[in-house]
């Protein structure tokens, strides 16, 4: 006689499909298919609903509780699905077993791969260490080279760099190696493409390759035309960069969202935009750098730790200093005025610090400041200054071929600013926004005193596509330290730079000269005078008509570069809630 079959209890409302459940009376599953899949549809199956099921109309709820054999329809489909895990499970077997042959096989080649040692020929040409976009003296062998002739030999190099990326076919790897300077495609070969190191590598593993440099082949492409055959190459074993999981390829995958970026920004560096982008900002301070001493300025560096505001205590940020209430510097302007007499027309590249309370796409917390300060000027004379020196910085820049390149690829549809810059006052720049319907914060008509808000800014300038001169703007919304204009007190000798994309980039101004102008000010600004008295002194001992300026490098960049937002123009961002990495 057969065994009676045991029984498997299911109840739909309060059993729990798990392995570790008995599928008794006390802990039932809670469906058919579950119950039948464990059991291997080698039990009887009663079913009940012990809250939710039906009973008959005057019947006591206790019926709830009585179970039932499982009716047909649900032991067909759990047939069903019973024969389709049974095909997957013998699946998944075999696919497991194939994977165990090929992690052998896989083993038994690395071990293979290990014993392949590989040495540098010393009867070879000694190789001549290059960077990868040195050019000086260098021979590349013809693709067409028929023989092996000495004549015909190609330069032997040798170059280190980082795995940029990486293909590898059966009896190639190529490589495309990057070491900040260039790149270029490197070939490994025979043996050498045969290696542990070789099997193994993975991308911006650091690598040494010596190798004999081709034309690359007809129709092919490569960086400067060229490509190293390897004839030997070195990883020490501390050079190898992480693979699998954890290969930089996954931790920064193309599409990641803006905030994975930002907090692997150290890894982002290594991509092709984020360091164009940092090459070209390295230039453009070069570029300053020249255009300043070709215009006889001195370069200062005045301090970051004050105790003195420039441009209201708004974004000031305060810390502690030895128990006195200092502040991160806002703009090193005041310094500047007070090198003046000694040392002429000066700049500076600093960082500037801005509490700014706001997630703009044009607001950082710390940005690289270059201000300038010129004395015995007009105001005229400052606005020729600034529109010569953008001028020149851009010509520079866009002279310089890598730059150039740069830039062409990061912003193809960049127009170098034609001159003169357009002039506007800031009156008519209200008379403009009006004309064109553009409101205020308030959704209301501009009105003369009105601050010029990011967005209207950036319209105005995005329409006449075209960098602006805005002047004169009025005395009540610009800092203390500005010079009022002579024919009108209501508005102060400033400008703000606009430029297509971005909106202001530079923010400048004559400076008050008369000493009981400036104490007026500051009065009228509620700031007291006396941390000014260094300042202040400037009035007292030979003052002079002056005026300057300060252009923020991340926005510049950001124009240049088009890019969407200053923080990709910096190497690490800082703007509100973030300070790392
Ligand atoms: O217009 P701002 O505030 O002017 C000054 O600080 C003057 N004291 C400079 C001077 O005359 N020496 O700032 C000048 C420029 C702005 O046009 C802008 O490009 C940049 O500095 N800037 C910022 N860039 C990034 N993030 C911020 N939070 C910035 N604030 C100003």
């Amino acid at each position: 006689m057969a065994e009676p079959k045991s029984i498997v209890y299911v109840d739909e409302d309060v059993g729990v499909d798990e392995a570790s459940v008995p599928g008794t009376e006390a802990q039932p599953f809670k469906t058919v298919v579950f119950a039948y899949i464990q059991t291997q549809g080698a039990a009887d199956y009663l079913t009940r609903k012990s809250k939710t099921g039906t009973v008959l109309e005057g019947a006591d709820k206790s019926a709830l509780l009585e179970w039932k054999p499982a009716a047909k329809s649900a032991l067909k489909k759990a047939v069903n699905a019973l024969q389709q895990h049974q095909k997957k499970a013998a699946r998944e077997k075999e696919l497991a077993v194939q994977r165990q042959k090929e992690d052998k096989a896989r083993h038994a080649a690395f071990e293979e791969a290990k014993k392949i040692v590989i040495e540098e020929d010393s009867s070879l040409p000694k190789a001549k260490r290059i960077r990868l976009d040195d050019q000086e003296d260098i021979k590349l062998r013809s693709a067409s080279a028929a023989g092996d002739s000495v004549e015909e030999r190609g330069t032997r190099i040798r170059v280190f760099g980082r795995v940029h990326n990486l293909r590898k076919q059966k009896d190639v790897i190529f490589i495309e190696l990057k070491d900040g300077y260039g790149k270029m495609q490197c070939l490994l070969t025979g043996k050498l493409a045969k290696t542990y190191d070789a099997l193994t590598l993975t991308r911006e593993t650091s690598i040494e390759i010596y190798g004999e440099l081709y034309e690359v082949p007809p129709g092919a492409k490569a960086s400067l035309n060229r490509e190293l055959h390897a004839d030997y190459f070195r990883i020490e074993p501390i050079w190898k960069a992480a693979g699998g999981e954890d290969a930089i390829t996954t931790r920064v995958a193309p599409g990641a969202d803006p905030t994975t970026l930002l907090n692997l920004r150290h890894l982002t560096l290594r991509g092709d935009k984020a360091s164009a982008v940092m090459l070209v900002r390295d230039y453009i301070e070069h570029a300053f750098l020249s255009v300043y001493r070709s215009l006889r300025m001195r370069k200062v560096s005045p301090p970051a730790l004050v105790q003195t505001q420039v441009e209201g205590g708004a974004t000031l940020f305060k810390f502690d200093y030895y128990g006195e209430t200092s502040f991160l510097t806002q703009s090193s302007q005041l310094y500047l005025e007070t090198c003046l007499p000694s040392m002429g027309d000066v700049y500076c590249i600093e960082k500037s610090f801005r509490a700014e309370k706001s997630l703009t796409r044009r607001h950082l917390s710390e940005y690289t400041h270059i201000e300038a300060e010129l004395d015995f000027i007009s105001f005229d004379d400052l606005l020729d200054h600034i529109e010569l020196v953008i001028s020149r910085v851009i010509e520079m820049i866009l002279g310089d071929p890598e730059t150039a390149s740069h830039i062409k690829r990061l912003n193809p549809s960049f127009e170098v600013p034609k001159l003169p810059f357009l002039r506007m006052r800031y009156s008519d720049a209200i008379d403009w926004l009006n004309e064109h319907g553009i409101e205020n914060e308030d959704g209301k008509t501009h009105a003369f005193g009105d601050d010029i808000a990011e967005a209207a800014e950036r319209r105005m300038t995005d329409i006449l596509n075209q960098t602006v001169l805005l002047t004169h703007f009025p005395v009540e919304i610009k800092a203390f330290y500005m010079q009022k204009d002579k024919n009108d007190p209501r508005v102060t000798e400033s400008v703000d730079v606009l430029v297509p994309g971005v909106g202001e980039v530079v923010g400048g101004s004559m400076r008050m000269d008369d000493y009981n102008e400036l104490m007026a000010a500051y009065k009228r600004e509620g700031i007291d005078p006396e941390p000014y008295y260094w300042y202040i002194d400037q009035r007292k001992y030979g003052s002079s008509p002056h005026g300057g300026y300060g252009l923020g490098l991340e926005r510049f960049l950001a124009w240049i570069c088009g890019l969407h937002t200053v923080r990709e123009a910096c190497l690490y961002p800082r703007y509100m809630n973030r300070c790392t990495p």
